[in-house]
Parts: structure tokens; C-alpha cells; sequence
């Protein structure tokens, strides 16, 4: 293996209980042309009270790709991830570790903000899935991060909680996966930015020894 971190064997048997499915992806497929869809999409609900959809951002070359869950009012009003309280405090914990927001690939599990910023159901989530595959297929990054319980479900297709498993990289089928909390949550608990900061200082080198 390419790391050794505690428990990652025995999370990974219980991350794997469902096979990932292949990945299908257009021939000469681009951010530009998935954004392109995304933005008059119509395969779920979520389409009918969105100001904009939110497709992501960030550089093909981002090392580093990070999954929220979800638009909320800022992001709907911008068509941007990650503007508004939760967006800044991402930003600061990159600084942190000398990342910088510019460098790396910031998208959600659905492009377009659920009412009210209720959690997305599962099959919004399913509808909406097919973008972010072709995202992960594009950039090629050295570690997806699923932030909080809602991307950690959706990418590794797991129950397991963020508490449980932040913090932890593993490699599922050639993609590696470090588990984080979502920067929302330590705006509401104020504890858990310590952890985040240092779960990021974790993910800084791992994406290095990845890189060495
Ligand atoms: N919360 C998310 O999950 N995603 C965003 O883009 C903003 C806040
Ligand atoms: Fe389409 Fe995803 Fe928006 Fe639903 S959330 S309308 S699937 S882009």
C-alpha cells in the first residue's frame, strides 16, 4: 500500500460492501461542457427553486478535489462552491497547511441548492451523480476529500459517520479518499476546528508523500 494509517483495512471492508460502479464518461468530455449541462439541468427536483446551479471549480491539474454537500444561499445566488461562512473557513484551513483555494477542485454532491438547505435525498443525490463521476474522471486528483456525512455516503458509499472515519485515508479502486468534516460543522462547534486543522495538516502530507 502507499500508506499505513489505523483502522484502514478494517474501514475499507465495510466502505466495500458495494462494488464502485465503472465510471462512463463522454468521449472528449470537459468542465466547460458539464458545467454547460448542469446549468439547464432538469433530472431532479432541486432544478425548480434554484437561482443557479453551482457545478464546481478549480484547475483540471487540482491535486486535491473536495466534495461538500450541497449549494446553500450564497452559493445559489453566486453559482459558485463554497462563497459564503463554511467557504471561507475552507479557504483559511488551506492556507493553514499552505494550500491554496485556487489550486484545488471544489465541487458538491448536487449542483443545486435543496429547499430551505435541507439535507439532499438519495435520489437527487443519484440523479446529480453523474456529473460529479465525470468530474472525478477529468481532474484525475491524488485525493478526493467527501466533506461531512452527505458526500461521505454518496462517495463511499458508506453509513459510516465523519466522527468515525475523518481523517483517515484509504484507496478504493486507484482513487484515494481522506474523509473530512464539513467546515459548516465547526462553525456551529467551535471544538472541531482544531480537529479540522489538524486533519488538514494530515491531508497536506499525505497529498505529498502522493506527490514525492
Ligand atoms: N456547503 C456545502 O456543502 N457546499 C457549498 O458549496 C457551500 C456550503
Ligand atoms: Fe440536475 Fe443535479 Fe441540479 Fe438535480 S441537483 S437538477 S440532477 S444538476
Amino acid at each position: 500500500g502507499i500508506y499505513t494509517v489505523r483502522g484502514t483495512n478494517r474501514i475499507c471492508t465495510r466502505l466495500l460492501e458495494q462494488p464502485r460502479r465503472m465510471i462512463e464518461t463522454p468521449d472528449q468530455d470537459s468542465f466547460e461542457k458539464i458545467a454547460d449541462e448542469v446549468v439547464r439541468c432538469i433530472n431532479c427536483r432541486l432544478s425548480k427553486n434554484r437561482k443557479n446551479a453551482v457545478p464546481g471549480e478549480g484547475p483540471e491539474s487540482a491535486k486535491v478535489m473536495f466534495v461538500g454537500e450541497a449549494p446553500g444561499e450564497q452559493e445559489d445566488t453566486q453559482g459558485r462552491p463554497f462563497v459564503g461562512a463554511a467557504g471561507k473557513l475552507l479557504t483559511e484551513l488551506l492556507q493553514s497547511v499552505g494550500l491554496r483555494r485556487e489550486d484545488v477542485y471544489i465541487t458538491n454532491v448536487v449542483k443545486c441548492r435543496p429547499p430551505n438547505n435541507r439535507q439532499p435525498r438519495a435520489d437527487e443525490a443519484q440523479a446529480c451523480r453523474p456529473y460529479l463521476d465525470r468530474q472525478i474522471a477529468l481532474i484525475r486528483s491524488l485525493v478526493i476529500c467527501p466533506m461531512g456525512n452527505s458526500a461521505i455516503r454518496a462517495l463511499l458509499n458508506s453509513e459510516e459517520s465523519v466522527t468515525t472515519i475523518h481523517g483517515i485515508p484509504f484507496e478504493v479502486e486507484g482513487i484515494t479518499y481522506f474523509p473530512m468534516y464539513h467546515p459548516a460543522a465547526a462553525l456551529y462547534t467551535f471544538s472541531l476546528r482544531k480537529v479540522m486543522e489538524e486533519d488538514f495538516k494530515k491531508l497536506r502530507t499525505l497529498v505529498d508523500s502522493l506527490t514525492a
